[in-house]
């Protein structure tokens, strides 16, 4: 018998809604919210309100796309946390009345966990999947973590951002240079007509498998605000030489970190996901590495990178077939900690 699960995510900026069956993705729906763009990042309260308008048009769509009708869903899986709580609360009150509605069992997927197991949605242009044991760098807007996974539910977090999120600096480095929220993916473009030796950032020294980024952030506002006094059109002129100094400068703080998780753990099947692994920087240092080091490397696809609900859909599917289902009482959570799975 197949098994049809609808998963929701509302973590964070994102309204999605994805129907999966048994392991493959029937539709994945993501209602963006223009509202934060010029707000140089995510205003809670707007967030929580555009997923509460969105919520219930993007669930129909999914169905619909999907050819499912309610009574067919065998499960709702949904984003418990880590997030903003507002939009959290949408999703899972959303979720817990759904499944009660129809009495089906409700299944609670932790965010940062499903980014990873998004690398296990059957797809046929992505067939090979990790192999556990596998290390994982899951880099989104708000978390920068070095992952340890065994299985689907033994997942080790083992390096971690101190301050900053390597998708924040992106953001940061934007807003800095006067360009729109979300920054990552217009200095991700700027940064291919750019030569990232236009100018050096340090690097932090931050020891074991943690990273640092709140110090690049500072030395890329000292370093334009110097420049700007010499040059009050620097940024204009500079601008793709910029991005791509940043970027580089990003990736390189993230991979000696992963190389150094790598020899460490002796594992060198190694995956990246979350909405900076849509990096086009990031993913080609990922294929260098493969060649230089011989990493068995997993790069996500694009739509599965930045947040959907198909990679909730897909960790509920785990927890379904495992029968681990969520009680109607549950709460969601905002931050990250080892023992929430
Ligand atoms: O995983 P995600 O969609 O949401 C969170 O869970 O936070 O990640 C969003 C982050 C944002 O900081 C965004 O700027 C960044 O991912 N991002 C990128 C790219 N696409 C999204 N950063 C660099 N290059 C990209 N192509
Ligand atoms: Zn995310």
């Amino acid at each position: 018998m197949d098994t049809y699960i609808l998963g929701i995510e509302s973590s964070c900026d994102d309204t999605s809604a994805a129907v999966l069956k048994d392991s493959k993705i029937l539709a994945n729906v993501i209602a963006n919210q223009d509202v934060h763009k010029h707000f140089g990042g995510v205003v809670p309260e707007l967030a929580s309100r555009a997923h509460q308008q969105n919520i219930i048009p993007v669930v129909n769509r999914a169905l619909q796309i999907a050819k499912v009708e309610k009574k067919d869903l065998n499960a709702v899986a949904f984003t418990n946390g880590p997030g903003l709580l507002g939009s959290l609360l949408v999703g899972a009150s959303f979720a817990k009345s759904f499944a009660l509605g129809l009495g089906i069992p409700l299944l609670e997927v932790n965010h940062m966990h499903a980014h990873i197991l998004a690398h296990f949605i059957e797809d046929e242009q992505q067939p090979k999947k990790p192999e556990f044991p596998f290390l994982c760098l899951t880099v989104s807007g708000g978390h920068t973590q070095i992952m340890l996974v065994r299985d689907y539910f033994d997942i080790e977090l083992i390096g971690q951002t101190i301050d900053d999120a390597a998708g924040e600096t992106f953001d940061k480095a934007a807003k800095i240079m006067g360009l729109p929220y979300p920054g990552g993916p217009l200095i991700d473009k700027l940064a291919k007509e750019g030569n990232p030796h236009f100018t050096k950032f340090p690097h932090p020294n931050i020891s074991g498998l943690d990273f640092s980024f709140s110090g690049l952030k500072t030395s890329i506002l000292y370093y334009l605000r110097d420049r700007l006094k010499e040059d009050q059109d620097f940024i204009e002129k500079h601008k793709a030489d910029i991005s791509a100094s940043v970027q580089a400068t990003i990736i390189e703080i993230l991979m000696e970190k992963l190389r150094k998780a790598a020899r460490e753990t002796g594992i060198n099947h190694i995956a990246i996901a979350g909405g900076v692994s849509a990096n086009s920087g990031l993913r080609q240092a990922m294929l260098d590495e493969r060649e230089k080091s011989g990493w068995d490397v997993y790069i996500p696809k694009f739509e599965y990178s930045t947040d959907n609900a198909a990679m909730i859909a897909i960790t509920g599917y785990f927890s379904y077939m495992k029968g681990v289902y969520a009680s109607q009482s549950i709460t969601p959570f905002t931050r990250y900690s080892n023992e929430k799975l």
